[in-house]
């Protein structure tokens, strides 16, 4: 199975996605707010890439709440930021959020091309590796995984690169790389043990943590805590279950 590691959202040249599974990974901190805010009811998350697109779209979808960050804080006139404990029941419980983050919602954004398109955290792995292993065997027009790290600021990011290399691990061993998706699986093995350590030092890890957001990064270097896929469906981020 081919498996292609991409470093940044918003990258000018993109591999052929038509019939590739596509995983999308921000842990600090877009695809882990989103996989909490699906386990704590929210009904669905709308992908913007703007806040102006999200005041826009929000007159369309009543009742809906604007979510997510600019510079890691939350966006003036906004509901929610893009902390994960932004997202308890009591606040978007049977809500859509329509979301705007800097990396994460560009990355999700540009995989639309691809058949599937999913959220990838520490949080939910393993539900993510099952699901994608299973996809892979009954669904014979997919030709391999395409795994879009959001990064930080065009850049490159360890966290993300991580959680990549994790989930590369556990397919096992039937893989073929591009070298990054190498990279990523060696600075797993290498890591595995010190994760939340790695993440913490990670440029975006301190940046959060000087505005006060140690917790989230606690949280989102938590392997398999919740068994869900946020799976983009018609422009929606819905729970995705299997038939
Ligand atoms: C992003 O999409 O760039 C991040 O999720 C930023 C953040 O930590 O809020």
């Amino acid at each position: 199975m081919q498996i292609e590691v991409l470093p940044i959202a918003g990258l000018h040249f993109l591999p052929y996605l038509e019939d590739k599974l596509v995983i999308v990974i921000d842990v600090l901190r877009a695809t882990s707010t989103m996989v909490t805010a699906l386990a704590n009811g929210c009904q669905a998350i709308v992908p913007v890439l703007t806040p102006e697109e999200a005041i826009e779209k929000r007159l369309t979808i009543p009742s809906s709440l604007l979510g997510g960050e600019r510079n890691a804080v939350m966006i003036e006139g906004f509901d929610l930021g893009n902390s994960p404990f932004d997202y308890v029941p009591e606040k978007v419980g049977g809500k859509r959020v329509i979301m705007t983050t800097t990396n994460g919602t560009r990355a999700i954004r540009s995989a639309v091309k691809a058949p599937i398109v999913w959220m990838c955290s520490f949080l939910n792995m393993q539900s993510i590796v099952l699901a994608a292993m299973r996809q892979l065997e009954k669904n014979s027009q997919l030709q391999g995984i395409v795994v879009f790290c959001a990064g930080t600021e065009d850049r490159f990011d360890i966290p993300d690169t991580l959680c990549a290399g994790m989930f590369i691990d556990a397919l096992g061993y039937n893989v073929e790389l591009n070298d990054l998706g190498e990279v990523a699986r060696l600075l797993y093995q290498c890591s595995e043990n010190e994760l939340e350590n790695k993440i913490r030092s990670s440029v975006h890890g301190r940046k959060l943590i000087s505005l006060g957001f140690e917790q989230d990064v606690v949280y989102c270097s938590t392997p398999n805590i919740l068994p869900i896929i946020p799976a983009l469906e018609n422009g929606e981020i819905v729970w995705f279950s299997e038939q």
